[in-house]
């Protein structure tokens, strides 16, 4: 979502005639755009602003603005801040130039935040949402070929530990046509891997006339589109419904790549009881059962959150468990953060301490990496396709002898595979025969350009 919001905003500057600095020291404005979902990065957050801060001494007409969930969160009390000019929420990003401007002409401070962000957006605003994702391109700056397009907004779901309601607002479905329509643009663009995005976006679902539209309807209804090769979505909430309807999509259509991300959180049924979580482990794992048994190749990740208030070693036990039983290519694993003004952070006492929650958290990486090993392993000596991303971030280092410098890539089932070749590759689709591999990682060459 951050991704996008940044695409965004970057877009509408350069229309209006701004352009993109490499460095701090170059810019007259500097946005920072942020993430509230754990405290660690509202941190990173604070310290570049004291960095801002301190080049401002020198600069004083340089424009500062914090911009998405953290902005949203602390409104004018980050305005506050000494190095601050601008604070614009989520939510208020189609105003991200008038505010630039303002603030750059006028020197003074600008705050555009959502007030009642619990209450649905009125409509003037989610017309004005809608027209400013509709009008900006979205393509991946560093990722040619590449796009996220955003199905809903905002999430109603509330598990306790989770900050995004209280800073994206309740969820809102984008009506299906926008959505294909900005597709097709993207497609006539040369984007050829399409993204759709949702906080639950297994559970989108648009009303019009007799039909309801679900994520199934919208996969299908973008498949079709020429040029669209590949189409995924994220992220995914464990839930029965339109379930099969969306597997049915994925075993049937080429084009809809066999990925899952699907978090569980925890393995605990207790926690997940007190995370909000409307599943449990056991329902969790049938899920996963059913969309294997639809989608054989389907290949899976999660995010697991470790530390929850009252997570006893028994209760990480079933998240050892469950990991173990639901064979994940890969999983993101988070320490729990309390975050002001969730249910959790209210009603529950922050119990297990960071020792715990850091050993937790080092051991279970430990089992999935087992587990990813297991799986990466199977592709030896295989072939695959992936999209090219680009340059990996060691390029410059692993050079071949005729100079092709190292480039990172994608299967449809998100393995991240690496290969040597020129960099025209970018965007586009190549075989790639798997060589060696790592947990995360797999290395071949191509076999056709
Ligand atoms: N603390 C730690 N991790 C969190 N996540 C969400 N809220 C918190 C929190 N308060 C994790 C969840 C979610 C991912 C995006 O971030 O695992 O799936
Ligand atoms: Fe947060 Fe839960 Fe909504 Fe995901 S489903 S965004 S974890 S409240």
């Amino acid at each position: 979502m951050n991704k996008l919001d940044t695409a965004l905003v970057d877009s509408a500057l350069k229309a209006a005639g701004f352009n993109m600095t490499e460095s701090v020291k170059d810019a007259d404005v500097v946005l920072i755009n942020t993430c509230s979902v754990r405290e660690h990065a509202e941190q990173r957050v604070l310290s570049h602003l004291g960095h801002l801060k301190h080049i401002k001494k020198s600069r004083p007409d340089m424009v500062v603005g914090v911009i998405g969930c953290m902005a949203q969160r602390l409104g004018d009390r980050l305005l506050e801040h000494e190095a601050v000019n601008i604070v614009c929420g989520p939510a208020q990003i189609p105003r991200i130039t008038e505010l630039v401007t303002e603030a750059l002409n006028h020197r003074k401070k600008e705050l555009a935040v959502t007030e009642k962000i619990l209450k649905p957006t009125s409509e003037n605003q989610t017309q004005a949402l809608d027209d400013f994702e509709s009008s900006y391109g979205i393509e991946e700056k560093d990722i040619p070929g590449q796009a996220f397009v955003r199905v809903m907004r905002g999430c109603n779901n509330f598990c306790t530990y989770c900050i995004v309601p209280y800073v994206r607002g309740p969820e809102m479905c984008r009506e299906p046509k926008a959505i294909i329509e900005q597709i097709r643009k993207l497609a006539d663009r040369g984007i050829r891997q399409v993204t759709l995005l949702g906080q639950t976006v297994n559970s989108y679902k648009y009303e019009q006339g007799d039909k309801t539209w679900c994520l199934a309807d919208l996969l299908d209804a973008a498949a079709v589109i020429e040029g669209v090769e590949w189409l995924r979505f994220v992220t995914s909430y464990p839930s029965e419904e339109f379930f099969d309807a969306i597997l049915q999509v994925m075993a049937g259509s080429s084009k809809v790549c066999s990925y899952l991300h699907m978090p569980a959180q925890s393995g605990s049924d207790k926690i997940l009881r007190a995370m909000n979580r409307n599943y449990t482990s056991g329902r969790y794992l049938e899920l996963l059962e059913k969309a294997r048994a639809k989608v054989p190749d389907i290949a899976v990740a999660g995010d697991f959150i470790v530390g929850f208030p009252g997570e006893s070693d028994q209760d990480f036990q079933a998240t050892i468990d469950l990991t173990k039983k639901a064979g994940y290519k890969n999983a993101f694993i988070f320490k729990y953060s309390p975050r002001p003004g969730t249910t959790a952070d209210k009603r529950l006492q922050d119990t297990v301490p960071d020792e715990v929650k850091q050993r937790r958290n080092v051991e279970l990486l430990a089992v999935q990496e087992k587990i990813s090993d297991r799986l990466s392993r199977t592709f030896l000596g295989k072939e695959v396709t992936v999209l090219v991303e680009g340059l990996s971030k060691k390029s410059h280092r692993n050079l071949t002898q005729n100079g092709s410098p190292q480039l990172v890539a994608r299967t449809a089932t998100d393995y991240i595979v690496v290969f040597n070749g020129p960099p025209t590759l970018a965007g586009r689709f190549v075989k790639i025969k798997i060589t060696q591999t790592s947990p995360l990682t797999l290395f071949g060459q191509p076999v056709e350009i």
